[in-house]
């Protein structure tokens, strides 16, 4: 195994809010600290949500992580179990304002889901991207074999309009290029390969069910490629040129950390963007991008896409 089953001195601590909490399963109770790269931690993690929720209600075929834009599927979860993320080993809170913090056990179309409602940007917590993507372990070790992810993305793409819906057909992991990827560091083979192949990253047949889906229900819906940023600050004229030249469609600030450990535990991945501004390529224009105004169209276009969503989970077979 390596020495990468040894436990780093620098290991997550457990949440603040978790500290206060009085529950028996309480991870805090256990004193546990969490290294996300640690393999045997991650199973520790799933082990308390599986005491604190039930094993079968643990149990789930599909992970949806709801980025902006798709935060009502969460709250048309069947018999819904939630555990806020507070409670979860581990788990960092989450600020970002409109991200809740909670992860939610049920059925949807009719399949075994958990959904993440609230994600961990890699610009919250200081580009630890092996920190960000725990939830992702997580929901392998629940027993997940398709994520479902999405996100609020600016339209570089001179098709795109607010309140599209942009199918991922590939992306730019543009921190991974500069070395800030969830899989730099020492890699415990139980997670998974060491080079990870990400040619087919967005499954072809769930993009071709989703074109199906959509066509049927009069949704229109786009496919291009994603580029993510580190953030927070949104991007200049001057780099919105260049993901336009290297052929971005859309940016934003999420995803592809979630989507590459994805891959690596060969879980199968269908992704969008909801495109809630256009990016802007002039310096002389003055165009600016708020996170209210992101947020305002995520919330209009959001019930729209999580129906589409959960159509197009309705037909998935496993
Ligand atoms: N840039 C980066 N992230 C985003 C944007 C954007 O324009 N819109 C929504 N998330």
């Amino acid at each position: 195994m390596g020495n990468c089953t040894q436990k780093l001195t620098t290991s997550t601590s457990l949440s603040p809010a978790m500290e206060n909490n009085n529950s028996p399963t309480n991870a805090a109770e256990h004193n546990q600290k969490i290294d996300p790269r640690n393999y045997d931690d991650v199973l520790s993690v799933a082990a308390s949500i599986r005491e604190q929720v039930g094993e079968d209600v643990a149990r789930a075929d599909l992970g949806i992580i709801c980025g902006s834009g798709l935060g009502p599927i969460g709250d048309t979860v069947q018999d819904a179990t939630i555990l806020p993320y507070s409670k979860i080993p581990g788990f960092p809170t989450t600020h970002v304002v409109g991200h809740k913090g909670n992860m939610i056990f049920g059925k949807l179309g009719g399949k075994k889901v958990v959904c993440l409602q609230g994600r961990f940007h890699p610009y919250e917590h200081n580009m630890d991207l092996a920190l960000c993507t725990l939830p992702v372990r997580v929901m392998h070790q629940l027993g997940i074999k398709i994520m479902i992810v999405s996100n609020a993305a600016g339209g570089i793409n001179a098709v795109l309009r607010h309140g599209d819906l942009m199918l991922i057909k590939d992306h730019i992991f543009l921190p991974a290029l500069a070395g800030f990827s969830p899989l730099v560091g020492c890699n415990d083979p139980r997670f998974g390969a060491r080079f990870v192949s990400v040619h087919d990253a967005y499954d072809k047949q769930l993009r071709q069910l989703a074109i199906d889906v959509g066509r049927r229900s009069d949704m229109t819906l786009y496919e291009g490629v994603y580029v993510m940023s580190g953030g927070p600050q949104y991007e200049s004229p001057a780099e919105v040129s260049l993901f336009k030249t290297v052929g971005a469609d859309a940016l934003g600030m999420s995803t592809c950390h979630e989507v590459t450990v994805a891959r690596q535990c060969g879980i199968k991945v269908l992704g969008f963007s909801l495109i809630t501004n256009i990016a802007n390529l002039d310096a002389d224009a003055s165009v600016e991008v708020s996170h209210e105004e992101v947020m305002d169209i995520a919330q209009q276009a959001g019930e729209r896409a999580s129906r589409f969503v959960s159509d197009i989970i309705t037909e998935i077979t496993l």
